[in-house]
């Protein structure tokens, strides 16, 4: 069997074009004078059998991501049903968890996430209470060391997986002085069969927090592209934060994630979580033919990969 990866959204929080924004790439989009494409909210689908399917992360599009996508609509032969098996959470942010509130007509949903995750979900947003008079939501730890990615009747998908931590602030929701670990981690999922991995990192503030040998020894790589540059926001006129203080490796600049891209040995890497005001989301702009000659490419989605 194959590992396979689907894109469902590859944008960061409010996606693109966002709802209230005029930015030039969001007001070029709306008007049809940029070469770019729309992109709905950080949500990836992946499956070790093709028949049971696991989200990373959750996003306020997923109804529309289901619809695009029919290996997670109903299956024919059952009157309601679905083939996602399961979710795994990268953090607690809106864009990665709202969704979750949106899948409630179903069985219960089986979710991976950190005690902090869940904590900041439980306390910030009332989520599994509140699921709980819907589907009901059971909560996995996730392991911290290679193991299989169960079916809930414990039966074999045919993925491994492990969960990291990686550096990250709590959502703007949960009180920022009060980080802790498990606020963020990363996740690499192993086809059992072939060996080929899979590492998932929609959300990354440095390479010092990845395993070494995961850079050099994975054969693709979801990667946080959300900012071009530190200012961006300040510099679009849409805000005043930077990459650093929201927890983004910027993609571009001599410390950019980009320059390190370049040098690792992975067949497949690719941005994802874009923010709107990302100068690399315009097919014809320097940065984005900057990361195509990189080697690396701007996830759109849709986009798949058969591992
Ligand atoms: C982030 O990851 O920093 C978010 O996309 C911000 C947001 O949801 O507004
Ligand atoms: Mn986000
Ligand atoms: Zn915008």
């Amino acid at each position: 069997m194959l590992m396979y990866v689907h894109l469902l959204g590859t944008a960061a929080g409010g996606g693109f074009p966002q709802w209230n924004c005029n930015c030039i790439n969001c007001h070029g989009l709306r008007t049809g004078k940029i070469c770019a494409r729309a992109r709905t909210q950080s949500c990836v689908a992946i499956s070790g059998d093709g028949c049971h399917w696991f989200l990373l992360n959750v996003s306020p599009d997923i109804r529309e991501q289901i619809a695009s996508f029919p290996a997670l609509q109903p299956p024919l032969h059952a009157r309601r049903g679905t083939a996602i098996t399961g979710i795994l959470l990268t953090d607690a942010d809106l864009d990665h968890s709202l969704g979750l509130l949106l899948l409630r007509e179903g069985t219960p949903l089986h979710v991976y996430a950190t005690s902090s995750i869940r904590q900041t979900l439980t306390s910030g947003l009332n989520l599994a209470p509140t699921l709980q008079a819907y589907s009901g939501l059971c909560w996995h730890e996730p392991s911290c060391s290679l193991a299989p990615l169960l079916c809930p009747d414990g039966s074999a998908t045919g993925l491994l997986y492990e969960a990291f931590p990686v550096s990250g602030h709590p959502p703007r929701f949960r009180e920022r002085a009060l980080q802790q670990p498990g606020d963020r981690v990363g996740y690499r999922f192993t086809d059992e069969q072939n060996g080929k991995t899979l590492l998932f990192l929609p959300g990354l503030s440095s390479f010092e927090d990845i395993p070494h040998h995961y850079l050099y020894d994975s054969h693709a790589l979801l990667l946080d592209g959300t900012f071009w540059s530190e200012y961006e926001m300040e510099e679009q006129q849409v805000g005043n934060t930077s990459a650093t203080q929201m927890g983004h490796l910027p993609v571009g600049g001599p410390f950019g994630s980009l320059a390190r891209l370049a040098t690792l040995p992975i067949d497949h890497k690719i941005y994802m979580h874009i923010n709107n005001t990302n100068p690399m989301l315009l097919e014809d702009s320097p940065e984005y033919a900057s990361v195509r000659s990189a080697q690396a490419e701007v996830g759109w989605d849709g986009l798949e990969l058969l591992l």
